[in-house]
């Protein structure tokens, strides 16, 4: 008996535990066959989303953008980018996603619009010390004709954080600051009209009916432009500073920003919710995923860990005690947008697997690692156990498109078809993050692996067409057919946020309990360990003997 698809409930709470996928739009599904994956596309997906099982999508954005930073540039945040679609076409999808249960979180981007946005477009055409201006952060350079940039503060995507403008009369002018690329110039965010604008942002998509936001460089709204800056090396040394201290990061004065957005939210019924990426401290998390402020924030600390059992207890007891603190719930992920896959992260050689900042080994394929030199099986081994476990955390699970197909990083493509600004700004040093955003394989064969009939805007392996769903579909042992299986027996896991602990004669072997009689345990060792009694309701790795084999994690209910 077929049963009629339900919208969904009006549960307040439904983020604390949901499986949210993460759709990179232009590189989904390409609908209207121009290489670039547009809104279409995914409504045409909606029911491989409703087959995945997942509770909600998140869409990098979609906005009018000419792409410099993959549409994290944004000329206009109240509109779809022509070469994605319509408006319409956002309604439909958002429908059609409803429709099938699936709850739609979008991007907004605050800290920086685009050098295409009206007000840019402005500011460079009105005068120094114009309220355009004062829209941005504008400022004099030093040197006797201000052909100096005010300071020696570093761009996160390489060179220099400050452009030079030419006046509306010609002549070389002011400088203004932009923490990505020179396309995104950064806003001042103690105008209060850039509050407003924002505010109205938020009401925008929250009346559409959006059910959430993802807020990026949540930690980074907020600047002291004055901070004496002659002692930096650069500004990214975060550990020059004391925790709240630093000009550019994780301010205090950022919340006051979202205690602001909050009020908004909770207009809503339900009321919306939001998720901050905020790259900061341990310590200082909670702040942005408080009540009062965004209700949830990114942790990456699995992310940037080894594939190690230690440091998984460590990173998981932390954050459950610390969102049990807060209020919040916990968030879990290993890949995004920005990060090397982590099916390809945990095959890399010896001592790799972790994109920790600063840490040795850091984006490994980001700067240009050799892909022959991944072992792709250990890879997915470990990143299916990983995944195994964190779908079994108390807390909302983030995953990225093409993870369930068990995708492994592009690492082939030429530099003359690479897009990401990180490598067009560190020559020779980054190939950038090109290689995660690679549009999927739906088919075997065929014009890009049945992502569109018009190609594909960034190369696609020929290997690709091995991890095509539609391959994976018809195969009952596929990465595919495991991840659908865990996210539904996932719904059955949904009550109490708690999980216990069972102490492992085994350091390699991580034992853990959830209400219901559900037991987790994951080997991160090389040798096979004994399984608790009960029934084995899923495996990341074909059991041996009743046997847990190494890399491998299970899900096991015990009788009675
Ligand atoms: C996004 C990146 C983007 C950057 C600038 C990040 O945190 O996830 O993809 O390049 O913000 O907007």
């Amino acid at each position: 008996m077929s049963t009629t698809p339900a919208t969904p409930a009006p549960d307040a709470d439904w983020w604390r535990q949901a499986a949210v996928y993460q759709i990179y739009p232009r590189s989904f599904a390409d609908a209207n066959g121009d290489g670039i994956g547009d809104l279409k596309g995914i409504t045409s997906r909606v029911p491989y989303l409703k087959q995945l099982g997942i509770d909600a999508v998140w869409l990098s954005p979609f906005y009018p953008s000419a792409l410099a930073d993959g549409g994290y540039d944004v000329d206009d945040y109240r509109d779809v980018d022509p070469k994605l679609g319509t408006l319409e076409d956002f309604d439909e999808m958002s429908a059609a996603l409803h429709e099938a249960g699936i709850r739609v979180i979008v991007d907004i981007v605050p800290n920086h619009t685009s050098d295409r946005h009206e007000w840019f477009k402005e500011a460079l055409a009105s005068p120094k010390g114009s309220a355009a201006r004062e829209r941005y952060i504008f400022r004099d350079g030093q040197g006797a004709d201000g052909e100096l940039p005010p300071n020696d503060w570093t761009s996160i995507f390489g060179g220099g954080a400050w452009e030079r403008v030419t006046e509306p009369d010609g002549t070389p002018g002011q400088w203004y600051f932009h923490l990505f690329a020179m396309e995104q110039p950064d806003l001042n965010w103690d105008n209060p009209e850039v509050h407003e604008d924002f505010k109205k942002t938020l009401r925008f998509w929250s009346d559409r009916g959006v059910d959430g936001f993802r807020v990026d460089v949540a930690h980074g709204l907020k600047k002291d432009m004055d901070a004496a800056h002659d002692d930096l090396e650069t500004i990214h040394r975060a550990d020059l500073f004391s925790l709240g201290e630093h000009p550019l990061w994780d301010r205090d004065e950022v919340h006051s920003i979202y205690a602001g957005w909050r009020e908004i939210f909770n207009e809503y019924t339900p009321p919306r919710t939001a998720v901050a990426e905020a790259w900061v401290h341990a310590d200082r998390r909670a702040k942005y995923a408080s009540p009062e402020g965004l209700g949830q924030a990114f942790n990456f600390d699995l992310l940037q860990a080894d594939f190690d059992a230690g440091q998984y207890r460590e990173i998981i007891a932390t954050n459950l005690a610390e969102a049990a603190a807060t209020g919040a719930s916990s968030t879990w992920v290993f890949s995004n947008h920005d990060v090397v896959r982590h099916a390809t992260r945990y095959g890399l050689p010896k001592g790799g697997g972790h994109i920790g900042v600063g840490q040795d080994g850091r984006d490994w394929l980001l700067r240009g690692g050799d892909p022959a030199e991944v072992d792709v099986e250990l890879g997915l081994r470990r990143a299916k156990a990983a995944t195994a476990l964190m779908l079994a955390l108390p807390g909302s699970a983030y995953l990225y498109q093409g993870e369930e197909l068990g995708l492994q990083e592009v690492g082939e493509i030429p530099d003359s078809e690479r897009q990401d600004p990180t490598f067009f700004r560190n020559p020779g040093i980054e190939v950038g993050r090109d290689g995660c955003r690679v549009p999927l394989p739906w088919e075997q064969e065929g014009t890009s692996f049945g992502f569109g009939s018009g190609g594909s805007h960034l190369p696609q392996p020929a290997w690709f067409g091995r991890y095509a769903a539609s391959v994976q579909e018809a195969d009952a042992g596929s990465t595919l057919a495991f991840y659908r299986r865990a996210l539904a027996l996932r719904h059955e896991l949904q009550g109490a946020e708690r999980l216990t602990w069972h102490e492992s004669a085994d350091d390699d072997v991580l034992h853990f309990e959830r209400p219901g009689g559900w037991h987790v345990v994951a080997n991160f060792g090389d040798a096979p360990v004994n399984l608790p009694e009960g029934d084995l309701l899923l495996v990341s790795a074909e059991a041996e003997e009743g046997k847990l084999p190494a890399g491998a994690t299970a899900w096991i209910r015990s009788q009675g």
